[in-house]
């Protein structure tokens, strides 16, 4: 794939504007994230694991020599301040997702060499984050799967966004085509940040009855809701409506994680996705989903995935 330089590009030093969504809950994970690095993007691993963060950092490194960013959500920063130490000093990006902007903490980001991005919801968090210092923000639209901090739609947040930042924005949500990435080089993004495309891949750790139903799914199969509340209260999140339904005829627990004496139930109505390491009544778990969807009509590999998002045919 062709190098695409733009700000983001100059400022991560990866070759192509791609940032893949850190996803938490097992489903992205180093080698996803690896794969992502070796397609010329910037791959990206969450910080609540489940494995911890030095493991993964030390299985990323092992597949790839290029920037990588760690992903934090704001509101569980004072739970892992060991984790951001280590992740401001190892990873090229700390991300922070769900929380005010926070100078404070944009600068302990920077004292241990990482840039630092804010994904927001709305103009008036985007301006914050940048007022915080931030080096790159991400600007999501309400099409996005997993957790979605806004209600604007994407072209109407970057129009909004992008006059008002001096700083990179990449644009996330439903982003699953060639056709959608223009669309927000378009209007004005620097970059894509993409979860759903990117998870329905051979590298990701999504069980395969997600993958199976990420492919099957329509573009209007997917619901903002907060049916899948237990572990995050008042979030709403994107998901694939089957999933509502099924959860609500299912019985508790719906699923189970892992197996023998390791094995954990998964409650209805979890917040957590499901993973290979689960089994039980996966439909009826959180598969979250943006509204680009529709337009997955296949599990390929993260390099297969990268070409239809940046090849010049789609
Ligand atoms: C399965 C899944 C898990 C996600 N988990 C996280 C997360 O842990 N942290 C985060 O910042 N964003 C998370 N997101 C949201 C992404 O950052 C991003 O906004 C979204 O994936 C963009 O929309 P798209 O999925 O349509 O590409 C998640 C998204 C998905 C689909």
């Amino acid at each position: 794939m062709p190098s695409l330089p733009t700000a983001f590009t100059d400022l991560v030093g990866c070759d192509l504007p791609l940032q893949l969504a850190p996803m938490g809950g097992g489903v992205g994970t180093p080698q996803l994230a690896a794969a992502v690095c070796e397609a010329g993007g910037l791959g990206m691993i969450s910080s609540v694991g489940p494995a911890p963060l030095t493991e993964q950092i030390a299985t990323l490194r092992d597949l790839t020599a290029g920037p990588f960013g760690v992903g934090f959500f704001g509101f569980d920063l004072a739970n892992r301040p060991a984790d951001l130490e280590l992740a401001a000093a190892e990873a090229r990006v700390v991300d922070i997702f769900w929380g005010t902007p926070d100078a404070a903490i944009v600068a302990q980001i920077h004292a241990g060499g990482a840039l630092a991005f804010w994904q927001v919801g709305s103009v008036e968090e985007a301006v914050a984050a940048a007022d915080a210092g931030c080096d790159a923000v991400v600007a999501q639209g309400v099409e996005a799967g997993g957790h979605v901090r806004g209600t604007t739609p994407l072209r109407l947040l970057l129009e909004q966004v992008v006059p008002r930042l001096s700083v990179p924005v990449a644009a996330a949500g439903g982003i699953t085509t060639g056709r959608h990435v223009r669309d927000a080089f378009d209007a004005g993004a620097s970059a894509v940040r993409v979860g759903t495309r990117l998870l329905a891949t051979t590298e990701s750790a999504a069980h395969p009855d997600y993958l199976a139903a990420l492919v099957a799914a329509e573009g209007a199969d997917t619901e903002l809701t907060v049916a899948f509340h237990v572990g995050w209260e008042d979030a709403p999140h994107r998901v694939l409506r089957s999933a509502i339904d099924a959860a609500a005829a299912a019985s508790d627990p719906v699923a189970w994680l892992g197996d023998g004496d390791q094995r954990f139930p998964v409650g209805r109505a979890s917040a957590m996705p499901p993973t290979t390491g689960c089994s039980g009544e996966i439909g009826a778990m959180a598969l979250y989903a943006g509204t680009g969807v529709g337009e997955i009509d296949e599990v390929v590999s993260v390099e297969a995935a990268v070409r239809l998002l940046f090849g010049t045919s789609q």
